[in-house]
């Protein structure tokens, strides 16, 4: 139990929107709870920043963000600023130089929600996305711009030490959590290089010190469609960055959509801050009609509790969007229903208040 510093970095669109009801629960778990207390920095960081400043964070942010036990984030995106400038002077940078290298993305079934499957029950599992390297890499160029003869080369970057360490952390996940199985994401018949290396440090890593766990790998495209025939069978899933990025909006959609999924990018040494986050973006096509479902954020919020140590709290949180959902009365658009972002936070709260009568 303690006082937590958190910075929060609301970013464009509905991020500011779904941001709002985090923070509400986070103060009202400061009156449940009398011995935590967090000490928010918040952060303006945003496309309306950038118009003002040429950049989206300040020069400084890592001193700023360094001695924070952890970042709460919105989402960012904005039409009057490109998507490259957005994601790679924001999101990149805290991801890759913070070592938040595993994108963990749970992926589970929840109350009364539509799914555009049959049986949309019992599906859990967790999707470990592997966060610092890979597709996404800033590596490359463009040449002959506007010429018949146009091109451009992007490399994707995979290290022995990177795909270690991601399969480590979904072995120990697995372990931790009594799961029996690791699904490895792959396109090693075609992308020859590093996927091939992708194959034997994850197949290693598994035998060597996962011997106790299953290891299937499969092609990604064949995996895709598993996602949605046997959803049920999978326990924790191991992918590259962009595989991983794909595979969870798939996930997403198969359990009632992006409203309802939250992720975490975390650097489990510790040494640098982590950061939670909606799998969602700004969502530029509702944003300012007060309708977003705040769900993805608020259990973002709850993911970032467990990684602080409060594991009970952070249960609580997810307990009163589980009743929520069990009630089925307040219900945002995308979930079927016509609540505001702000009501459905009301009603978050009332069930976390529940639970402390
Ligand atoms: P998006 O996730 O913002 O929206 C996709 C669809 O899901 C939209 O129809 C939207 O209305 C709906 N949706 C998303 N979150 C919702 C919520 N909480 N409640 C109800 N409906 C919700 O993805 P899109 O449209 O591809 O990207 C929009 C912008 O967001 C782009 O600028 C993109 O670069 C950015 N983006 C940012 C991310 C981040 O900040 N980590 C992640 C993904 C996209
Ligand atoms: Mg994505």
């Amino acid at each position: 139990m303690g006082s937590y510093k958190i910075a929060i970095i609301e970013g464009d669109g509905i991020g500011k929107e779904v941001m709002a009801q985090a923070l509400r629960i986070l103060c009202e778990l400061e009156q449940l709870e009398p011995e935590i207390s967090f000490q928010l920095e918040q952060l303006d960081w945003s496309s309306d920043y950038y118009l003002e400043h040429g950049r989206m964070m300040p020069e400084n942010w890592r001193d700023i963000l360094m001695p924070q036990d952890a970042i709460l984030f919105g989402a960012i995106g904005d039409a009057r600023v490109k998507d490259e400038v957005t994601i790679w002077e924001l999101i990149m940078p805290i991801r890759k130089e913070f070592r938040q290298y595993i994108n963990y993305r749970p992926v589970q079934s929840l109350p009364n929600i539509a799914s555009p499957l049959e049986d949309k029950t019992g599906i859990n599992f967790s999707i470990f996305r592997e966060n610092a390297e890979g597709e996404y890499s800033n590596s490359g160029g463009r040449m002959f711009k506007g010429e018949p003869s146009e091109m451009a080369i992007q490399n994707t970057i995979m290290t022995r030490t990177g795909i270690e360490r991601i399969t480590r952390a979904a072995g120990e996940y697995a372990r931790k959590h009594g799961k029996c199985k690791v699904t490895s994401a792959t396109k090693s018949n075609a992308i020859i290089h590093t996927n091939t290396l992708w194959d034997e440090c994850v197949e290693r890593v598994m035998r060597e010190e996962f011997p106790e766990l299953e290891l299937e790998s499969y092609y990604i495209d064949a995996l895709a469609a598993y996602f949605v025939q046997r959803p049920k069978s999978f326990e924790v899933v191991l992918a590259s960055n962009l595989f991983g990025d794909i595979l969870s909006d798939l996930g997403s959609g198969i359990v009632g959509g992006l409203g309802l999924s939250p992720s975490g990018n975390i650097n489990p040494e510790k040494d640098y801050p982590s950061m939670f986050e909606p799998v969602h973006g700004s969502a530029p096509d509702i944003a300012g009609l007060g309708i977003a479902n705040p769900i993805a954020q608020i259990w973002s919020a709850a993911l970032l509790l467990e990684h602080i140590g409060e594991t009970e709290v952070a249960g609580k949180v997810i307990n009163a969007i589980q009743a929520v959902l069990e009630e089925n009365r307040v219900l945002t658009k995308d979930i079927g229903g016509q609540a505001t972002t702000e009501e459905m936070g009301t009603a978050i709260i009332e069930k976390l208040n529940a639970q402390y009568t």
